[in-house]
């Protein structure tokens, strides 16, 4: 082991803060070894922390339908290739139901940038499958205004999941045409103003990413205190302008995973759908990295193809039911178990009980 590399595990191990330049030395990682000992750890503080539970969010992707532009995207409104959907209200709740017959403790609302919707209609669906079960409510429908967010908030949404994608505002900008990561931020922090748990998250190897760029992700989800991170490699998309880029790389992902768990101990995080996507094994590795989180695709079969975020995503031609069996059995597998409560924040202020 390096001798930088070995001080900053060191330090990081001992629960305390660590400077920028050990989020560094620990992102840089060399494979073997030092690799091993940083999930390691992670692991180690994730069962400490947060146990062996893995908690399920049910996600049912109600509009494809998106405004904006985004490079990697395959929502992105220029897109004319795919078949744009609105899940009707009661299709929605029966599939609410189905989780709820499941024992799903949190359902995840999640759609384009879709302002067909205004933030009454938002509301008005979230209260509809509030009433289906004692299920968490997370919303994740991107930007909208301070009066949408407290609409959706008085109609029962206990979460809402909004990434800031990249923390180099520049590349922010160049990726997310017509946005800003200001803009972005000022969201999540007004999400937390309302009392929202909130979950925020970045790429992994976007085109002109650096570990500098990283290391800013992983301060900026410390600096705002995020209650969930989603972090997950890009994957290109053959219809967006950046289908010849190459994808994000597994083990920087995982490390990026593993460094947030040491910065973050108490954070919901998730093996993404984009880590199973990329690699066979992505969501076991990153169960044993840091991760406590899976977010099984709910959305009924008929919309799943459309709903290409990038290609080939995992599970995206499975029926709910095979979703559920085979994450289950995954998690089995790992020796983890299935968390049967809603899995809000461990943190002093969203205890429920
Ligand atoms: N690769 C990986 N993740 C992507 N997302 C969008 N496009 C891609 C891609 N090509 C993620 C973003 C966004 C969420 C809907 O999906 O982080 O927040
Ligand atoms: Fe729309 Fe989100 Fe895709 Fe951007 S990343 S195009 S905001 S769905």
């Amino acid at each position: 082991m390096g001798e930088k590399f070995a001080a900053a595990l060191a330090r990081a191990a001992t629960g305390n803060e660590i400077t920028k330049q050990q989020i560094i030395d620990l992102l840089s990682a060399l494979p073997g070894e030092e690799e091993n000992k940083l999930f390691q750890l992670a692991d180690q503080v994730r069962q400490k922390y947060l146990g062996n539970e893995v908690h399920l969010r049910g996600i049912i992707e109600f509009s494809n339908f998106c405004r904006n532009d985004c490079f990697y995207c395959g929502l992105r409104r220029s897109n004319k290739q795919i078949q744009r959907y609105r899940i009707p209200i009661e299709e929605i709740i029966e599939t609410a139901k189905y989780a709820a017959e499941l024992g799903y403790g949190t359902i995840v609302l999640q759609s384009g940038e879709d302002l067909h919707y205004s933030g009454q209609e938002l509301a008005e669906i979230i209260r509809q499958v509030k009433k289906v079960g004692g299920f968490a409510i997370t919303a994740c429908v991107g930007e909208r205004t301070w009066e949408d967010y407290t609409l959706m908030k008085e109609a029962g949404a206990d979460r809402y999941l909004l990434k800031h994608e990249t923390a180099d505002p520049i590349l922010f900008s160049q990726l997310r045409p017509e946005t800003t990561l200001k803009e972005r931020i000022k969201g999540i922090q007004w999400l937390k103003e309302l009392g929202y748990q909130v979950g925020s998250g970045n790429i992994v190897g976007l085109p002109g990413q650096t570990i500098e760029t990283l290391v800013e992700d992983i301060l900026l989800l410390r600096d705002l205190d995020v209650e969930m991170a989603g972090i997950g490699p890009f994957i290109p998309h053959h219809q967006t302008p950046l289908g010849n880029n190459s994808p994000g790389d597994l083990s920087l992902t995982l490390k990026t995973l593993a460094v947030t768990r040491l910065v973050l101990p108490q954070t919901h995080l998730p093996a993404t759908t984009a880590v199973g996507t990329l690699h066979p094994e992505g969501r076991k590795l990153a169960l044993a990295s840091g991760a406590n989180v899976i977010m099984p695709n709910l959305s009924p079969v008929s919309y799943r193809e459309k709903y290409q975020i990038y290609p080939d995503k995992a599970g995206s031609r499975e029926k709910p039911t095979e979703s559920h069996a085979k994450i289950t059995s995954l998690i089995k597998e790992v020796g983890r178990s299935v968390s049967t409560g809603r899995g809000d924040s461990p943190k002093d202020k969203f205890k429920t009980c």
